[in-house]
């Protein structure tokens, strides 16, 4: 583990832990608040993320940014990154051996900016950061207490772009973070 951003963020250079740094345009390391309290897990980068670097800046990054609006949640307050930082093919899942390959640097960010919350975007997050036994069904809009951190699982955002339903509750989700006392 790294203990500043500059040698996490140059060790990740060129990386070629797996098989999707074949594929890759950019890595999409993370962006916002290092020292944010709260952060946000999504899964990979999709195609707009691969061209721009940066993550949830598409369809789906589009829509989590009206709902941050809806909440008062303010980007650039918040820490956002992925389980995967480079793009898997035509947006398929990132398959066990690139999540395992990749997770140690999410770690590191973790370790580095000491979120009091994490929002686990999607079953991907979901499995990764909690562990195999949660299903995003049954978890999403529970507060779950681990290791001094609280993590919100919720949907992905791109689930919403297909079910008006989960948007609903995506804000509400959102909402519990607006009611946790900092
Ligand atoms: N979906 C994700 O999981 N992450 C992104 O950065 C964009 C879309
Ligand atoms: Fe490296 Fe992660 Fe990209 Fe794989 S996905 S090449 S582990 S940065």
């Amino acid at each position: 583990m790294y203990e500043t951003w500059e040698e996490l963020e140059k060790s990740i250079e060129n990386c070629n832990k797996c098989k999707l740094c074949k594929m890759r345009q950019n890595i999409v390391f993370g962006v916002g608040n290092k020292n944010a309290e709260v952060m946000f897990i999504g899964e990979g980068p999709g195609a707009d993320e691969d061209r721009l670097g940066e993550p949830f800046v598409g369809k789906a990054g589009k829509l989590m940014d009206m709902a941050f609006d809806v909440v008062g949640i303010k980007r650039e307050e918040v820490y956002i990154a992925n389980i995967v930082k480079c793009r898997p093919p035509n947006n398929r899942n990132p398959e066990e051996d690139e999540c395992e390959a990749c997770l140690d640097y999410l770690r590191n960010q973790v370790l580095l900016v000491k979120p009091k919350i994490i929002v686990l975007l999607g079953s991907v997050a979901l499995k990764h950061i909690l562990g195999k036994e949660y299903g995003i069904t049954s978890s999403r809009g529970k507060v779950i207490e681990k290791k001094g951190i609280t993590y919100i699982p919720t949907w992905h955002p791109a689930a919403l772009l297909r079910d008006e339903n989960k948007k609903i509750d995506f804000i509400r989700d959102l909402k519990i973070l607006q009611s946790k006392d900092f």
